[in-house]
């Protein structure tokens, strides 16, 4: 996506809110200091936060450092040399030299840094010595010259400022010139110009020349000093020195001017004739910038423009102007000349876009993570314009004004976030910066960054269903593919590289595996339906980011079944009893079978072998009926096999044996299974006639009327008290309890089959009748008695009473 962000579209997606505190931070440093030389201390010195703070030095490399956590500024490897400094290379004597720098604060808690912006005043050491122009200066004093005349010395210069800068002078004459000469130094504007004082006559048949030294020294704590040879030549009688116009001339160039174009001419006359009143104009003290730029015209002193007059390298241009006759013994005079330079609008506004604080910036890119809040910011952009005035004045209507800090042609913004970031649907942005200056024609400039929006992991995965059901047949080999999973992530990069498990579960631990790269489920050990017929587990779909997202998704495993079980009879054979004279199509005994397996597999179909007419089992019930009638006379045993097959393909099927023993008479005896002799049950008198007291049950192994039972009351009953039903042994109660009636009763129940000959079994049927039931151990003794008591002696109630 591409965007163009001027003033006009600029609150489409991003803002630029101007920022800059209100204090402006200001500390004093000396020049050339060594390594690791604290400066100043922001959170001391001005109160900013001291803890969970990061500070970043973001301008004044290489020759500051700051301590990222307090704030301490420091000296670094690269000393500070004012005299090198830009922008203190070409101040006049008693401007201040700043050192600007800015730094950011960023609070780890939010990602919104402060930036602030300082100034360091570089105090100018005595680290330059002053110099002569030359080792050796000349001057030419005409003979005869009165006594008390001047001669201007050249001035040395320093390059250290005010008090450091040149001082004094020394003028050191030896015994043969020490009557003739002598030093005075005129002040002017802060310049001390050393000037040869001439104290006697000067003859120059005599002597025609003179060496002194002259000495300088600086105003410095610790002086520095050099001198300079001073040739002095003797000349003959001359005439009047010339003389200019004005003391000191003034003139405006706008910048840029064409080469040719004319500043001013400097004018100056001389009362003499001939080539003494003719002038030479030359340029005196002027540095090669000067010379470099201007140029100055020998005889009639018209100073015109040849070199590119640039602003932004000299605001104003100021030097002297020589002007010397032709005579044999020339002499000369000195003007000022001052040049401001007027401003145009050549230069477009500059657009710095830099990161900061814990924000880099890498060849024009930013990368954001998708996951910052709204108003995040993603890069300081200064906007900045060198030219003066107007055209220097950047304007950008949309944006407000928020900070006071910033001058007019330097302004810094912060470019922020205005809505969330969202790296799955805009990946990159790139945003174009447009600055207009105020001047006319006014000048504009671009500049642009890329944001990278980088991937957060903030999907997690996605399986393709939340429930994922399979089959699969038991018997199957190890390590067989059972299924396939997998989940998708909208994420990138490693944030959508996904690795799938399987949840640990007890109950599935070790039976299955899971490939983490492909998805793929194996099982790893042999399955059977018949020990577990379904497994359910969860599977995971856990993404590479950190911290990872998961997602997760439920396995249904149905294990289909297989053959693999035969039918099972329930015993090894069987043996069955059979009455002669039964009715046919009887049952004669019944057989179980089991198949472990499910649904056609284990449906059974029973058969019996050899197949004949006289025996048919039915398939449901497994019941065995006769087709025959029996005569023990005749057969006593029948043998044959019963076959199960079950309906599996391939089916599967056993056998098992049978023998059908024909029997002649009542073989069994009923037995009692309720009550047991020795227990008694508690009557209330309270209980009504008619009501269900007791039953007795008994069973009989036999077979037909030889297992049909009779339910009789033998003795014990002597008041009638007591009714039992004959066919299903049900005890009522007949009478009213009375008195009498009180105690243990002990009825003897007779229970027989019909057969011939019948065979029967007795039953005692205890009774205890009292008001309450408190002493159970009483009763308990009754009962012992009553077991060894003769059946033909009544137990009924109180034998007292
Ligand atoms: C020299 O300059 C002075 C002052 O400007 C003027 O009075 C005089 O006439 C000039 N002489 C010549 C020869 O131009
Ligand atoms: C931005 O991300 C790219 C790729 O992820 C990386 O190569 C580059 O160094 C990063 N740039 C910065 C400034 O962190
Ligand atoms: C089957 O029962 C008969 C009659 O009670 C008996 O004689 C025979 O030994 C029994 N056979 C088996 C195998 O139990
Ligand atoms: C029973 O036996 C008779 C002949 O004895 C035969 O006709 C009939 O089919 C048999 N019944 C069954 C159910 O096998
Ligand atoms: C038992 O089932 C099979 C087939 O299912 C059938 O052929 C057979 O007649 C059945 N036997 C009986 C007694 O119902
Ligand atoms: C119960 O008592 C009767 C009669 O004395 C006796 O025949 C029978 O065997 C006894 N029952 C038990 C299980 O002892
Ligand atoms: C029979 O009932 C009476 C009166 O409630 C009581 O005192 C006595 O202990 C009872 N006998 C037994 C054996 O519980
Ligand atoms: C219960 O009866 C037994 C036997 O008759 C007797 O020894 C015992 O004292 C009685 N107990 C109570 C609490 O009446």
């Amino acid at each position: 996506m591409k965007r163009v962000v001027s003033c006009f579209y600029l609150w489409l997606f991003l803002q630029l809110p101007l920022i800059g505190s209100s204090i402006q931070v200001k500390y004093k440093v000396e020049e050339e200091q060594p390594p690791n030389v604290l400066i100043g201390s922001l959170t001391a010195d001005y109160g900013y936060p001291d803890s969970k703070h990061l500070y970043k030095l973001e301008v004044g490399h290489p020759y500051l450092r700051v301590d990222g956590k307090t704030g301490d500024i420091y000296t670094t490897e690269s000393a500070i040399d004012r005299e090198n400094l830009i922008g203190c290379q070409y101040l006049y004597p008693g401007e201040p030299c700043y050192l600007e720098f800015e730094v950011s604060i960023t609070d780890m808690m939010s990602p919104v840094p402060r930036v602030l912006d300082g100034q360091i005043e570089v105090l100018d050491i005595n680290d330059n010595t002053p110099n002569f122009a030359s080792p050796v200066l000349t001057l030419s004093i005409p003979e005869n010259t009165n006594i008390g005349m001047l001669f201007p010395i050249p001035a040395a210069t320093d390059r250290d400022s005010e008090k450091n800068g040149v001082a004094s002078y020394e003028l050191i004459v030896g015994p043969e010139a020490h009557e003739l000469f002598g030093l005075q130094v005129a002040e002017d504007q802060d310049e001390k110009q050393p000037q040869l004082i001439v104290m006697g006559s000067l003859d120059r048949e005599q002597r025609d020349s003179y060496d002194l030294t002259i000495k300088v020294q600086d105003g410095g704590k610790t002086p520095r000093a050099s001198s300079a040879l001073l040739h002095i030549s003797i000349l003959d009688t001359n005439d009047n020195a010339p003389k200019f116009e004005k003391m000191a001339y003034e003139a405006v160039l706008p910048e840029n001017s064409p080469m040719g174009h004319s500043v001013l001419q400097v004018k100056a006359n001389d009362s003499d004739q001939g080539a003494n009143a003719e002038i030479d104009y030359a340029f005196y003290q002027a540095s090669d910038t000067v010379r470099r730029l201007l140029y100055l015209e020998r005889l009639t002193g018209l100073i015109t423009v040849q070199g590119p007059i640039d602003r932004e390298d000299f605001g104003t241009i100021r030097f002297s102007v020589v002007a010397k006759d032709k005579g044999p013994n020339p002499k000369s005079a000195h003007t000022q000349v001052t040049i401001t330079i007027r401003d145009t609008n050549d230069n477009k506004p500059t657009i710095d876009i830099r990161g900061f604080g814990l924000v880099t910036h890498q060849d024009g890119v930013a990368n954001v993570s998708e996951d910052v809040p709204v108003e995040t910011p993603v890069a300081l952009i200064q906007v900045s314009d060198i030219d003066e005035g107007k055209n220097a004045a950047v304007t950008c209507v949309l944006l407000k004004q928020v900070s006071d800090t910033g001058t007019d042609s330097k302004k810094k913004y912060f470019l922020q976030t205005k809505t969330p970031l969202d790296y799955e649907s805009v990946k990159e942005y790139t945003i174009e910066i447009v600055a207009v200056d105020s001047g006319n024609p006014p000048l504009s400039s671009t500049n642009s960054l890329k944001v990278q929006v980088t991937d957060v992991n903030d999907n997690a995965p996605i399986f393709t269903q939340s429930l994922m059901e399979v089959t699969f047949k038991e018997n199957n080999l190890p390590d067989e593919i059972v299924m396939v999973v997998s989940a998708s992530d909208a994420d990138s990069g490693s944030n959508a590289q996904i690795a799938y498990s399987i949840l640990a579960d007890l109950t599935t631990r070790g039976i299955f595996s899971m490939n983490p790269d492909s998805g793929q489920i194996r099982v790893n050990t042999v399955l059977d339906r018949e020990v577990t017929e379904q497994y359910n587990f969860h599977v995971v779909a856990a993404d590479k980011g950190t911290p990872s997202l998961k997602g997760t998704a439920s396995v249904v495993i149905t294990v289909l079944d297989c053959n693999d079980n035969e039918p099972k009879f329930m015993l090894d054979g069987y043996n069955f009893s059979v009455m002669e004279n039964m009715p046919r199509l009887s049952p004669v005994g019944m057989v179980t079978v089991k198949d472990a397996d499910k649904g056609e597999n284990a449906r059974i179909h029973l058969s019996v072998e050899p197949e004949s007419a006289e025996f048919v089992i039915q398939n449901g019930t497994g019941i065995i009926l006769s087709n025959i009638s029996f005569d023990r006379e005749h057969q006593s045993t029948y043998t044959f096999r019963l076959k199960a097959v079950d309906g599996g393909d391939p089916p599967r099927s056993s056998y098992v044996g049978v023998t059908i023993n024909v029997l002649d008479e009542n073989y069994n005896a009923p037995v009692i299974v309720v009550p047991s002799n020795i227990s008694y049950a508690y009557l209330p008198p309270s209980t009504d006639p008619g009501t269900k007291i007791n039953k007795v049950r008994a069973e009989d192994m036999d077979m037909g009327l030889n297992a049909q039972l009779d339910y009789r009351i033998a003795s014990g009953n002597p008041f009638d008290l007591f009714q039992i039903t004959p066919t299903e042994g049900e005890v009522t109660l007949e009478k009213q309890i009375l008195r009498k009636h009180y105690g243990l009763h002990r009825l003897v129940v007779k229970v027989k089959d019909q057969g011939k000959p019948s065979r029967h079994g007795t039953a005692l049927v205890h009774f205890f009748i009292n008001e309450t039931l408190t002493n159970q151990t009483y009763v308990e003794t009754l009962l012992g008695h009553s077991l060894d008591t003769p059946l033909d002696i009544d137990i009924a109630g109180d034998p007292e009473y």
